[in-house]
């Protein structure tokens, strides 16, 4: 089935890619659907009427953009606004165009991991608010929140949207949290994005578009190791197929092989077998309620101190500060 013989991994995509599909289940982590296809097809997932997260973040921040953005400003006492994985912006401009009819003092300090969305938004900003100071921060989270906090002593406000963190396992989440917890101040904001849960269908038809965009994105995984690693995937041969869970919230994504099947990946010198209707786990999508975001926080020191939601309940922003 397998190599006896063990390879050194040159990147941490190659040793998760030969862990992950020699396993039992086979898995695969939903980081690796970021390349730049990858990160075209979730800008059409976002775009998509069926995924309703982004319309109702961005209704959040339009309908209370005025609340937010005092609660922000905290009286007009100087801060940095720092925003964990930046993406496009275009929820967090509703903010800033608020902020800066508001105030001089403050700083935009986005952080991803990619040089290129950085370049892109700090063009799109200049051009949009030429008064606002951005400061790119390139690098992990965690690198960059320490180096921000090496040069600087000022206030945090720190933005965490889009359920991103509902790509993690609770546990996960909770050592995400705490890292996060361990480098804020008293005073500091923690202001996070949370899908709510709600009728389950509205949940997987989120999930599962019928013009196959998700489809799409959760296959451009075994797409980005024909690329990358020399792999033989037939994407045909795969099924996208999404499951809600409406007790523990989580939505999970599996690729679905529809035959017996053998895949080479050259890089990792790897053969694998699938026999039919085998899965590989891709992602999952947490879905929260109030009960569960409390207890997320309490696990990690923080408190709830504030919560934005839309019309619908469809969504929830909440604000963490450091418990006392
Ligand atoms: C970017 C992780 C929030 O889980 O809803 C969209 C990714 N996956 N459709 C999500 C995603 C399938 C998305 N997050």
């Amino acid at each position: 089935m397998q190599q006896d013989t063990i390879t050194t991994f040159k990147t941490q995509f190659e040793e998760e890619v030969y862990t992950g599909l020699t396993a039992f289940p086979k898995h695969l982590s939903s980081k690796y659907f970021y390349d730049a296809l990858g990160d075209k097809l979730f800008q059409d997932i976002m775009e998509m009427p069926e995924y309703y997260l982004t319309d109702a973040e961005f209704e959040i921040f339009e309908t209370h953009q005025h609340e937010i953005t005092d609660f922000f400003l905290a009286g007009d006492t100087p801060f940095n606004l720092i925003e964990l994985g930046a993406g496009d912006g275009k929820k967090t401009k509703v903010l800033l165009r608020r902020l800066s009819e508001k105030t001089k003092h403050f700083t935009y300090q986005p952080i991803d991991i990619s040089q290129h969305v950085l370049d892109g938004l700090s063009a799109s900003l200049l051009q949009e608010f030429p008064k606002i100071s951005v400061v790119q921060q390139q690098g992990t989270y965690f690198e960059a929140l320490e180096r921000i906090n090496a040069g600087n002593k000022g206030r945090k406000v720190i933005l965490f949207l889009g359920s991103n963190i509902g790509n993690l396992l609770h546990k996960q989440a909770i050592v995400f949290l705490s890292q996060v917890q361990a480098l804020m101040q008293e005073g500091d904001l923690f202001f996070v994005g949370l899908d709510l849960k709600k009728n389950p269908q509205t949940i997987l038809d989120a999930y599962n578009d019928p013009k196959g965009i998700t489809a799409a994105f959760n296959k451009n995984v075994l797409a980005r190791i024909n690329r990358e690693l020399g792999g033989t995937f037939e994407l045909d041969n795969f099924l996208h197929w999404e499951v809600y869970d409406p007790e523990t919230g989580t939505a999970k994504s599996y690729l679905v092989s529809n035959k017996e099947q053998t895949v080479t990946i050259d890089k990792l010198d790897l053969t694998i077998n699938f026999r039919p209707w085998e899965t590989i786990h891709t992602e999952i999508s947490q879905k929260y309620d109030d009960a569960t975001v409390n207890w997320l926080a309490e696990q990690s020191g923080l408190q709830v101190t504030k919560r934005y939601t839309d019309a619908n309940k469809l969504y929830a922003n909440y604000v963490f500060q450091k418990k006392q």
